[in-house]
């Protein structure tokens, strides 16, 4: 369901593409983007989080806006219908570790043991296959990239929206700073974080941004998602 979402999605982007002229598609086939298309992915760490997750999913969904979501896997238990709801509703599900280990400098079973407890989590309740996986900071041992099988995600905007904790000071941050392409990190166990995540939609969308999946992102960018490569923006 969510594989075949994304790629009506990306076939149908192409298809605009191609309506926009030959120059916007280079000689060897990839697509870019035309100036034109303003394309933003929002990640959201740490849920999910009864009561700020679902109004979220709820503003996400009232506005069009596709979102990635980097989950706890001890959390996924007990809130496994806000799990299922992202995937119905078109959200790029991934991992987040299973009890936000950080991954730098720790032994690699370890790391591989936090990744897989809540991989498995995942595949028992929906029907993917690969969950990208966004490491607690944004770090795994140097030189262990290879050890994880999936695409890693960083990001290129931080509101540091769980310092502040003040919906218009993360709005701000996030509006100065965000470009076409950006990766957006933010955390939906916070009110603040959720009321300034609808706030941005609401701002960019009418700037003509258009809300994708980290996946979407990187596809629309002529990206092909490799395991083991950490992304820190659309264009990889
Ligand atoms: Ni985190």
């Amino acid at each position: 369901m969510a594989k075949k979402s994304i790629w009506v999605f990306v076939l149908s982007a192409l298809a605009a593409l191609s309506l926009v002229g030959s120059e916007a598609v280079p000689a060897d086939g990839v697509a870019e983007i035309p100036a034109g298309e303003k394309y933003v992915a929002l990640t959201f760490d740490d849920g999910p989080r009864r009561g700020t997750t679902d109004r979220l999913l709820d503003g996400l969904k009232e506005r069009g806006a596709k979102a990635t979501f980097f989950l706890i896997g001890k959390q996924i238990g007990d809130n496994s219908d806000l799990v299922a709801r992202m995937a119905e509703e078109g959200h790029q599900v991934g991992n987040h570790t299973w009890s936000h280990q950080g991954l730098e400098g720790v032994p690699a079973a370890v790391a591989a043991g936090e990744v897989e407890r809540t991989e498995a989590a995942l595949k028992a309740l929906l029907s993917g296959e690969k969950y990208w996986l966004r490491p607690p900071y944004g770090q795994v041992t140097a030189g262990a990239e290879g050890n994880f099988d999936v695409p890693m995600v960083k990001w290129s905007v931080d509101p540091r929206d769980w310092e502040s904790r003040d919906a218009e000071k993360v709005t701000q941050a996030i509006l100065e700073n965000v470009k076409p392409n950006s990766i957006i990190l933010l955390h939906d166990i916070y009110p603040t974080s959720v009321d300034a995540a609808l706030k941005i939609v609401d701002q960019l969308q009418e700037e003509g941004y258009w809300f994708v999946t980290v996946e979407e992102l990187l596809w629309l960018n002529g990206v092909k998602p490799e395991a083991g490569e950490m992304y820190r923006t659309g264009k990889g």
